[in-house]
């Protein structure tokens, strides 16, 4: 099994770095090449690509075909957020099309044992569902078969969902990305609970996984973010909306490097 994308993925958090993934939900969909080539010029990195299905959360964004797109246009590590109902469905497609690493929500596995259920619409707390242990146990092989397909392995909450019940996956995770917003829209508010989630992961994950934060990431909450522990910032509407990503990507840089 190539693991060149695990590999590289896991480099986005090497020795405590920090990095930001540019969302390419909030960028120019007439002009993708162009925003690309501008947060490469910027020295980025890595790049955030927002999947969403239209019923795991209530927007439909993009898939496969664009994934495949973007990974034909750049070397960035592709660090994939399936905001998916079934996400495991997806996993190979994902793959196959480029991800590095793929994320997906521990909500949509715990939707998937009473049918109907959609806690990422109905915002209600998952640590309330009685059957938890049968679900983070499946949780937890998902992301072990995420990482026999060699990539990156990540699972993302909502803000209703306290993040101690992450405890048991921790140690499969390259990556937990905590929602500071409610999924399904670029451009909202930080929900400042969010920080103390931050700061949890930081006391208790392993010192070499991503710890993201996505939603409402800018000028104004970015410090707040690194301060609590974010070492993965998502930024999509503070980046790419306006007439200069480059100069934007540069300036979130520099800030994030004094903190
Ligand atoms: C929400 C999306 C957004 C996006 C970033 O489902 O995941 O959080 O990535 O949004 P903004 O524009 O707030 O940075
Ligand atoms: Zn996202």
């Amino acid at each position: 099994m190539d693991m060149t994308s695990l590999t590289n993925y896991r480099k986005l958090s090497d020795a405590g770095r920090r990095v930001i993934l540019p969302s390419l939900l909030a960028c120019d969909f007439a002009n993708m090449e162009r925003d690309i080539r501008q947060i490469e010029k910027a020295g980025g990195t890595a790049l955030h690509l927002d999947i969403m299905d239209g019923h795991f959360v209530p927007n439909l964004s993009f898939g496969v075909p664009v994934t495949e797109a973007v990974r034909r246009t750049t070397d960035c590590v592709l660090d994939v957020h399936l905001m998916l109902s079934n996400p495991e469905e997806y996993f190979t497609s994902f793959r196959n099309a480029g991800a590095d690493g793929i994320t997906f929500h521990l909500e949509a596995i715990a939707d998937q044992s009473v049918p109907g259920r959609n806690f990422a619409r109905a915002g209600c707390r998952v640590s309330e569902v009685p059957e938890m242990e049968k679900i983070l146990d499946r949780t937890c092989s998902l992301l072990d078969s995420l990482h026999r397909m060699g990539v990156a392995a990540g699972l993302s909450i909502i803000p209703p969902t306290d993040v101690e019940i992450l405890k048991p996956c921790l140690e499969r995770c390259d990556n937990v990305l905590i929602m500071s917003v409610m999924p399904g829209f670029g451009g909202q508010k930080l929900d400042t609970t969010s920080l103390a989630k931050l700061r949890w992961l930081r006391a208790n994950a392993p010192e070499t996984m991503l710890r993201s934060v996505d939603g409402g990431v800018n000028a104004q909450t970015l410090a707040d973010c690194v301060l609590a522990g974010a070492t993965g910032l998502v930024m999509g509407t503070a980046v790419f909306d306006g007439t200069d990503p480059e100069a934007r990507f540069k300036d979130y840089t520099t800030s994030m490097e004094t903190l």
